[in-house]
């Protein structure tokens, strides 16, 4: 049932600010600035003791570890990083015991990542689960983690799935942070910033009608440049692989200080770009990416807590706390995915060739 939405993307995207809701409910402890998470299995010993954090994922699912790495990182001080299990996994890669894995999945089926999980559990590794559907593969085979609660995703692409699985990172690194060295204003302050999320969120959607007309500039563009900066550079990832999934346009995404060695030869009119600008410390280094677009004719659309000058357009989306962010800048590029594959009459809610789980090698 598509409780009148005319596709379950649809119809998904606009869940999100219930999902975030729930994601949320019952586990922030305002007492001690921190979240309860009920099934890590973690205890606070095991966690500072930690000293790499590894995250393994495939698709969308690695594109919200590559954000949750950066959180874990910048909350809990603990190096982190994501790859895609299909590559680690064929890479005999040194498994560690100061190493926490943790495999990130939606439908917690993919084989690749059940293969990892099953690999790293041979070798003794920790491996810790952040997973959507409850009680599949890799919810079973995982030593403890955190559920999602995005509810059921019908679509073939994951839409609030990604946002519901970047907050519960938000979740793990704030509690491994106040477990470590994080205080308890900055623990008080990302609750706050995660309580305003829902509302936020609803506050995108509603700018809905602004995007579908931009949508119509983009529907033939030749291929698209997506880029960011640390925290906005997973986002431009994953706006990207959903331009490219439901769309069939070509699109790419970047470090924003990378253009200058290379992709800056693609700029023309029909290669447009798509900027993440957050108002935070890079923002002057952003600026002057879009400048350097600006002086070859690119056309530029931004995603910016405020009017950038050099961008053709801006979608101004609201500012939470910079380490939470990432979660906000992509919502309107799902948007824009969608009103682009509309307006080419693609079968959205099943691409070609896709399928919502991949259980083969
Ligand atoms: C993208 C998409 C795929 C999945 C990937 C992993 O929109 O849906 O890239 O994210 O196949 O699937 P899960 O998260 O179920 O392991």
């Amino acid at each position: 049932d598509m409780g009148g939405h005319d596709t379950y993307m649809h119809k998904e995207m606009s869940e999100q600010p219930e999902a975030v809701d729930r994601v949320l409910r019952g586990r922030i402890e305002d007492r001690f600035a921190t979240v309860h998470l009920g099934g890590l299995n973690l205890d606070a010993r095991e966690a500072r003791s930690i000293r790499r954090v590894k995250i393994l994922g495939c698709g969308t699912s690695y594109h919200a570890g590559m954000v949750g790495a950066q959180m874990i990182e910048e909350l809990a001080r603990i190096p982190a990083d994501a790859e895609p299990a299909s590559e680690f996994r064929y890479r005999n890669a040194v498994v560690d015991p100061d190493t926490l894995y943790v495999a990130v999945s939606q439908s917690g089926e993919t084989y690749d990542v059940l293969a990892a999980v099953q690999e790293l559990k041979r070798k003794g590794a920790r491996v810790l689960g952040v997973v959507n559907v409850v009680g599949s593969a890799i919810a079973r085979e995982t030593d403890g983690g955190v559920y999602v609660h995005a509810g059921p995703e019908v679509c073939v692409v994951s839409t609030k799935c990604f946002t519901n699985t970047t907050v519960a990172f938000a979740l793990l690194a704030l509690h491994l942070g106040r477990i470590r060295d994080l205080s308890v204003s900055d623990g008080k302050r990302i609750i706050e910033g995660l309580r305003k999320l829902p509302g936020q969120i609803a506050e995108i959607l509603a700018g809905e009608d602004e995007i579908r007309k931009l949508a119509g500039e983009f529907a033939h563009a030749r291929s698209m440049l997506f880029i960011g900066r640390v925290r906005g550079y997973p986002v431009a990832r994953e706006a990207s692989l959903k331009l490219k999934e439901i769309s069939y346009i070509h699109a790419e995404a970047y470090p924003a200080s990378e253009l200058k060695h290379g992709p800056l030869a693609l700029i023309e009119p029909d290669v447009p770009t798509v900027a993440i600008v957050p108002s935070d410390d890079l923002l002057e280094k952003n600026r002057a990416a879009l400048e350097e677009i600006k002086a070859r004719s690119g056309r530029i659309l931004a995603v910016a807590h405020e009017k950038q000058e050099k961008a053709d357009h801006t979608i101004v989306v609201p500012q939470n706390e910079p380490e939470l962010d990432p979660i906000l800048m992509g919502i309107p590029l799902q948007l824009l995915a969608y009103h682009t594959a509309k307006e080419l009459d693609r079968d959205i809610d099943k691409p070609r060739n896709l399928a919502k789980s991949v259980t083969v090698e």
